[in-house]
């Protein structure tokens, strides 16, 4: 796809330095991945690898050349039910499992994700596209969910109520929700699974999981990890599939036998998600959109400001649910702000994730790139103007790109663009800010920099989000809720509220 590019003389490395844009051999960066033991071709259920019932596969293919890197089953309503009664069959013997067990079993799995490290992060990058930096960090960072919960699974504890009746005793103990339905996206291929599985598997429930039809290859490489560790067949289901990717929701939302689903994505899916489980009072957790607030007031330290919003704005090149969508900057510093963000990003190096040195990998699809297209088309012939970037450069890599002067007319204000674009909108006084970074049906991240204390209490508890970052632009730790509130969606992910979603409580009322 980028043969044009690829040059192989050494007067090329002198190129390289001075320019952005590393797309030399592209190709020949991607380790062989194909027959290594990670590396599955296959669904995962009932402890094994295997196909469709249709037999039908399809193809996986690299974001930044377009090249293919594997195929999997194409499954459907049928493999899902299947699925669905096996997490059903083993959830009779799991859901008695003591709790020291499970932690000892994920403790085993965390493990080997530990030491299997560097080929979880070369999976990772193959296919979603992200710096090999990054995706190890996504692994150490996914690894810490399971290890977390291994911790927590022995907390579930109960109560014992003083009883009001002098003949009666008060007790709640807490149980399993029971088989769950797990649905993940391609952005966090690893981290976004194993914070829920972490979870589901130290309370007791079984699981079918739904990872993104782009991204199939980390999350088959955890079932074969969570093999090695002797989790028991069953417990883990994972079904793939690209072509019956809503029939297969549907199934979720809808069977009598999934008494909970977990899904992490668009607003538009959970949805469409919450109609269809009301048919069965689905219990739900929905990790969904956000439009995050990123605002910096007169009195930040700027340096820091714009380190954090380097890292908030552009981590995964922009495509994550926390990442700053708005930058409102206080008038004061705006210039100064501008000028230094754009500083940053013009260091910024664009290229296949394999290559050492790249910042930024490619977007995950044609339709990613025509989202943000459209997005910094519409901010522009609105009056925006470009400090940096603003191009669409080749394939599914669009430049790192700075916009200033935005206002509230454009597309940006109101969607996510999940792309790497720093919006920049300025604003006069403290309760401006707030309005304008309360003016959106979403609510997940903020974020805020500001040195005086009365402030920083004032705005952390008027932003209208799940998260707040103070003074930092990261917000994402096993020990701490994640998740968000208005339409980004219902329930806390990670810490030991994490837990709780994945439990019911049972009171039980005894005579003496
Ligand atoms: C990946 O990108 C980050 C910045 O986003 C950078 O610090 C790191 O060095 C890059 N990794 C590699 C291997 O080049």
């Amino acid at each position: 796809m980028f043969a044009s590019l690829r040059i192989e003389t050494t007067s090329f490395s002198k190129r390289i330095l001075s320019n952005r844009y590393y797309f030399r051999s592209m190709t020949t960066m991607t380790p062989q991945l194909k027959g290594t033991s990670l590396f599955k071709e296959a669904a995962f259920v009932n402890g094994k690898f295997v196909s469709a019932a249709s037999n039908e596969r399809f193809s996986v293919k690299d974001p930044a050349t377009g090249e293919i890197i594997g195929e999997v089953p194409e499954m459907g309503v049928e493999d899902c039910k299947n699925a669905i009664d096996v997490a059903t069959a083993s959830l009779k013997t799991w859901k008695k499992t003591t709790s020291k067990t499970r932690a000892d079993l994920l403790e085993k799995w965390y493990n080997l994700m530990m030491e299997n490290k560097e080929t979880l992060a070369q999976i990772l990058t193959a296919e979603n596209g992200k710096n090999m930096t990054e995706s190890r960090g996504e692994i150490v960072y996914g690894a810490s969910f399971i290890k977390w919960f291994a911790e927590e699974a022995r907390r579930a504890y109960g109560d014992i109520i003083p009883s009001p009746a002098e003949d009666r005793r008060l007790l709640v103990i807490q149980q399993p929700v029971g088989v769950v339905g797990i649905v993940t996206p391609w952005n966090f291929p690893n981290a976004m699974i194993t914070r829920k599985l972490g979870a589901a598997l130290a309370a007791g429930c079984t699981a079918v999981v739904k990872p993104a039809p782009e991204t199939p290859f980390s999350a088959l490489a955890l079932c074969e990890l969570a093999n090695q560790a002797g989790i028991p067949e069953g417990v883990i289901n994972m079904i793939t599939g690209q072509k019956h990717t809503k029939d297969i929701g549907k199934e979720m939302a809808t069977s009598e036998k999934v008494h909970k689903l977990s899904f992490t994505g668009s607003t538009a899916v959970g949805k469409i998600l919450m109609e269809q489980g009301a048919s069965t009072i689905k219990k739900l957790s929905l990790e969904l959109g956000g439009n995050a607030p990123f605002i910096v007031f007169d009195d930040a330290d700027i340096d820091a400001a714009v380190e954090g919003a380097i890292g908030s704005k552009f981590r995964n090149t922009g495509q994550t649910c926390v990442c700053s969508n708005r930058l409102l900057i206080q008038s004061g510093v705006y210039d100064e702000f501008a000028k230094k963000l754009v500083e940053r990003v013009k260091k910024f190096k664009v290229g296949h994730g394999f290559e050492d040195g790249v910042t930024h990998g490619p977007l995950i699809s044609e339709a990613a790139v025509e989202k943000v297209k459209r997005h910094v088309d519409d901010a522009v012939s609105k009056g925006a103007t470009v400090a940096q970037g603003g191009k669409h450069i080749k394939g599914n890599f669009y430049e790192p790109t700075v916009l200033l002067n935005m206002d509230t007319s454009m597309i940006i204000s109101s969607e996510e663009t999940f792309g790497p674009v720093a919006a920049l909108y300025k604003f006069e006084k403290e309760e401006e800010a707030v309005e304008l970074a309360n003016d959106t049906p979403f609510g997940l991240a903020g974020y805020f920099y500001s040195k005086d204390m009365g402030r920083i209490w004032r705005v952390a508890e008027a932003m209208e989000v799940g998260m707040v970052g103070v003074n930092c632009g990261s917000v994402s730790f096993e020990a701490a809720p994640f998740g968000g509130i208005k339409q980004s969606g219902l329930g806390r992910e990670g810490s030991k509220y994490g837990l709780e979603e994945y439990l019911e409580r049972k009171f039980i009322c005894m005579a003496i």
